[in-house]
């Protein structure tokens, strides 16, 4: 018998390696609106059908499951790029409604106008992605002249009062890497959380070589030299935190290559048609839209997660020889 089976009562979501899971990534759409040269071709995308995605109704309906039956205790919504899925703030409200610690992760262009309206349906917490304070380099790396958008979204986001509202960063060698302290700065000054994010290999354009990766060690003195930093460290799984000496906010670092957080890790995905990940990394899916659209009982589609969360695997080891880089990049497995 499976954990959550044949009962309403909460049980942990627990995998063969006793990690307990209490966060859902939810991916909304596979679309964005935004070309970003890790993520994405430049053109020729092929989206998914729309009566493939999943409705704001059977996404809630496997959310509330998630939070009734296993004790889920924080929503991420993601994409592709969330906010270009029409009404979403429809959805946000479903999902605040469930008493979850709701966030999402955006490039931010949108922000300027949804910010609000997402206040107002219940959204807590916001991460937004960006990669460069430069406006030709935004557009290299995007493939879109928006950078004005994104720090206007940023700015709409603070004043909207979503906390935190946090900046991710992919650090890229050669690409990037010279950026490092004037996100501190930009963080510093915005009062938000800059969180430096390893490069990870994922299918896409930029090709991954662990050459490219920028090590935590690395960012960590980049900061340090220009700001002085207060030790010890705060260890905030996945993000490491260090907090600025003149008490000026902190920034994180997220080193998924040099320092897996896999043995800690409490995430379960959900792709936006309806397929569910127990890694970001996973080379298998398990079709819950099918059982969904089979009209297959609440059990049933309990069970099928279980299943799911006790296959996963001990870690996804990049810097093994066996690593096998998943087909999909992120916008079509959801950050
Ligand atoms: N490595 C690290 N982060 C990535 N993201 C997308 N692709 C990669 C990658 N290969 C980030 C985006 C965004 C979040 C959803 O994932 O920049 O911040
Ligand atoms: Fe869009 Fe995010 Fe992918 Fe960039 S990284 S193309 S913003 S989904």
């Amino acid at each position: 018998m499976f954990l959550g089976q044949n009962s309403n009562v909460s049980v942990p979501l627990v995998d063969g390696f006793g990690r307990v899971h209490k966060d859902l990534r939810i991916s909304v759409t596979d679309r964005c609106n935004f070309r970003c040269i890790y993520c994405m071709p430049a053109e020729g995308l092929q989206w998914l059908p729309r009566h493939h995605l999943l409705t704001f109704e059977e996404i809630e309906r496997i959310a509330a499951l998630m939070v009734r039956r296993f004790g889920i205790t924080s929503i991420r919504l993601t994409g592709g790029e969330p906010t270009v899925r029409a009404n979403l703030e429809v959805l946000v409200e479903k999902l605040a409604a469930l008493g979850v610690d709701l966030a999402l992760t955006t490039n931010g262009a949108t922000l300027g106008l949804l910010a609000h309206k997402f206040v107002n349906a219940g959204l807590h917490r916001i991460n937004i992605s960006l990669d460069s304070l430069r406006p030709d380099r935004f557009e290299r790396l995007t493939r879109r002249n928006e950078l004005h958008r994104v720090l206007d979204g940023i700015d709409t986001a603070l004043a909207a009062g979503l906390n935190p509202v946090k900046i991710n960063v992919v650090v890229v060698r050669g690409v990037n890497d010279d950026e490092i302290v004037d996100f501190a700065r930009f963080g510093r000054a915005r009062g938000a959380e800059v969180r430096f994010i390893e490069f990870m290999p994922l299918d896409a354009d930029e090709v991954w070589s662990n050459n490219k990766v920028v090590p935590l060690a690395e960012i960590v003195d980049a900061v340090a030299k220009v700001f002085p930093l207060v030790s010890p460290l705060h260890s905030q799984s996945p993000a490491a935190v260090w907090h600025y000496a003149d008490g000026q906010g902190s920034f994180g670092v997220i080193a998924s290559v040099t320092h897996a957080f896999c043995g800690s890790c409490d995430r379960v995905r959900l792709t936006a048609e309806g397929m569910f990940r127990n890694c970001l990394f996973a080379t298998d899916e398990h079709d819950l839209k099918a059982l969904l659209r089979s009209g297959a009982s609440d059990d049933v589609i309990v069970a099928a997660i279980a299943k799911a969360v006790s296959q996963k695997w001990a870690g996804h080891a990049i810097n093994q020889t066996h690593f096998i880089r998943p087909a999909r990049s992120m916008s079509q497995i959801g950050g």
